[in-house]
Parts: C-alpha cells; structure tokens; sequence
C-alpha cells in the first residue's frame, strides 16, 4: 500500500514538474500536504511525552522518501525551527527496528547551552512538522552478533544502548548479555524497566562515586573477552577506551555530546564560497561550531552526524585557525576540517 502511495506521488511531482516552472513542484505540494518534498525529508512529531527531569520522548512520523530502516543503535538528525532558523542535532532511536513500523522514537534531556533540546523539552508541540537525515552511524548490533556482549552506558547514553537491548530481546538473543549503566542522581535514570528486565548493574554517581574501567572489570570478570558497547561522556569512553586498548579487548563507542569547554577565543569567521565570494561573515564564540555558525548565518553547510563521525561536513580552512573540540588540536590554512566539531581559535576564512 506505501508503495502505491508513493508512486502515485510521484506522478503527481511528475505532472507538477512540467506546469509549476519557475516555481518547483513542492512549492505546490507542500500547500498540500507539508511532508512532500523533494528537497529535502520531512517528518511530523507524532506524540510529546514529557519526563521527569527535564527530558521528553518524541515520536515522529517519517514524511515521504524517507527511509526507515534502520540498525538498533542507530541515530537519526532532526531540524526544528528555532528563533527563525532551522537547528539540527542527532538523536539515538530508542526504538527496536523490528517493532518500530516505520514510526521514529527519540529522548531527550534539555541540556545546558542546548537550544534545541531545551525547546523540544520545554515547548515543542505536538504535529509540529520538522525536517529529517536519515538513520546513520556505525554504532550499531553487527551480525552475526557476537556471543558475548557487554553495554557500559552513563546518562543520556542509555538511549543507543537500549535500543539494541530491546532488539536483542525481539530477536530472542538475550543469552550472555551484561549491563552496566551510571546516572548522577535517581532522579536522572531512563528506561529504568528495561535495564530492570535485563538485570543490569545501575550505579548512582552522587551517592555511590564514579565506576572507573577497572571497577567494570571487577564487575564483569570475563570483560576483555566480550564485546563492549560503550556510551557516554566523552572522558568515560576515553578511559574505556585506553583499558580495553590495555587489555586487548573489542570496543565500540559512541560519544554522544561535544564537550564544547575549550581555551579557544572565537572569532570573526567569514564563509567564502570558491574561496573568494563572500557568502556571510559572523563574530562567533569559541564553543559555537563553525556548522552552527554557518547555519546561523543562512549558510547551509553539508552535514550528516554532527558529532564528528561521518565526515560529510569536512570543507578546508583558508585562512586562521580552528580548534577540534573532540582532539584538541589545531589546525590551520589548507587543511580539511570537520565543521561539527571544530570552534575558531581567532578569525577564520573557510571555503564554502
Ligand atoms: S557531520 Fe558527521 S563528521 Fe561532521
């Protein structure tokens, strides 16, 4: 049935396309329907949840040509009108694709400085139409699975890590599977009947401390020989990182917030298209990213992730230099930079 719809709208955009000139078809179908485009994917938050401690659950409805599948672990970018202009971040689906039936499922915690967060936790209606990217990353359930699996999830970063519980109970592969999720206060822990059913180890940081890489160990003996999903701040997945490097031990992470703290200074950024023609030319702080900078300033830059994983949105620096938030480091004319995830660290001229 889906298929016949869409083909049928695409005869009609067929049609449209040879009558609306100068015009574009979905400037017609939108007075329609606002979920048709060509241009562009389109959803419409479906139902708003609103949660304890400033977070919210959305589910959206995917528009036409937007693809649906997706892997357990996956995450999806949204644009949500802000003040005026289109913001976009990326959320994990929460979701297991085998029950999802086309529909998207996100959470989210208003978090500080985070102005679209905020406005999804705080104000966003329900049938708002939104725009989409589709479902990304490599943060994902592989198959063949592997036999024995190990999620380490702090915070918001429960949101891939359940996903992919929910599908390995789906799939009925919940045999030798262990758990271990931190939150700062009780107050802050999400799909608790989930991590609940899975006998998961549930730590609370303000009363109980932090659970460094060798406490996990001591927690799940047999770590290094599992496969280990990790998910969380950026300085946790770090020190996972750097124990399982120790231990030969198989480990996939996702850093799901930029840590946007830097000594870098801002500075005036001019987006330069052909690396001559001046497009626009913004003053920006040194923890605002030159893609939200660009964005800000009507400059539609390419994106996919926006957290410093797909590369889609690398253009080359011309003149000064940026800061990578994610490494720290510097880098200056004639380089590739990733603008998700790079602030300027004095005046920049990027080509756009
Ligand atoms: S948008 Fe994916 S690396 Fe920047």
């Amino acid at each position: 049935m889906r298929t016949r719809t869409r083909d049928g709208l695409a005869n009609v955009r067929h049609v449209l396309r040879r009558f609306t000139s100068p015009l574009l078809p979905d400037d017609y179908t939108q007075l329609i329907n606002p979920l048709w485009s060509q241009r562009e994917l389109r959803g419409r938050i479906l139902s708003v949840e609103r949660g304890a401690h400033d977070t919210v659950h959305l589910r959206i409805a995917p528009g036409w040509g937007v693809p649906v599948d997706f892997h357990a672990g996956q995450y999806i970018g949204i644009g949500v009108p802000v003040d005026g202009r289109f913001v976009w971040r990326s959320y994990s689906l929460t979701t297991a694709p085998e029950t999802s039936d086309g529909i998207f499922a996100i959470t989210v915690r208003a978090v500080e400085r985070g102005k679209l967060s905020t406005h999804l936790v705080r104000t966003m209606p329900s049938g708002q139409p939104i725009r989409l990217a589709a479902p990304a990353g490599d943060f994902h359930l592989t198959d063949p699975l592997p036999p024995r699996l190990a999620f380490i999830s702090a915070g918001t970063g429960i949101t891939p890590v359940v996903s992919m519980l929910r599908s390995l109970r789906e799939r009925g592969l919940e045999s030798d599977v262990a758990v271990v999720h931190s939150v700062h206060s009780r107050e802050d822990l999400l799909f608790e009947e989930d991590l609940r059913a899975w006998d998961a180890t549930i730590r609370i940081t303000s009363e109980e401390g932090r659970l460094g890489p060798e406490d996990l160990h001591a927690l799940i003996p047999d770590l290094p020989s599992r496969v280990i999903y990790a998910c969380g701040p950026g300085a946790m997945l770090t020190d996972l990182e750097e124990w399982a490097k120790a231990h030969d031990a198989d480990i996939r992470t996702e850093r799901f917030v930029l840590d946007r703290d830097s000594d870098a200074q801002g500075g005036t950024v001019r987006f330069l298209r052909g690396g001559t023609e001046e497009r626009a030319v913004r003053e920006v702080d040194g923890s605002t990213t030159l893609l939200e900078a660009g964005e800000d300033a009507g400059v539609n830059l390419p994106f996919g992730c926006r957290m410093g994983i797909c590369q889609t949105c690398v253009r080359p620096v011309l003149e000064g230099e940026v800061r990578n938030l994610r490494t720290g480091e510097t880098h200056g004319p004639g380089e590739r930079i990733q603008t998700c995830i790079c602030v300027p660290a004095g005046p920049v001229s990027l080509d756009v």
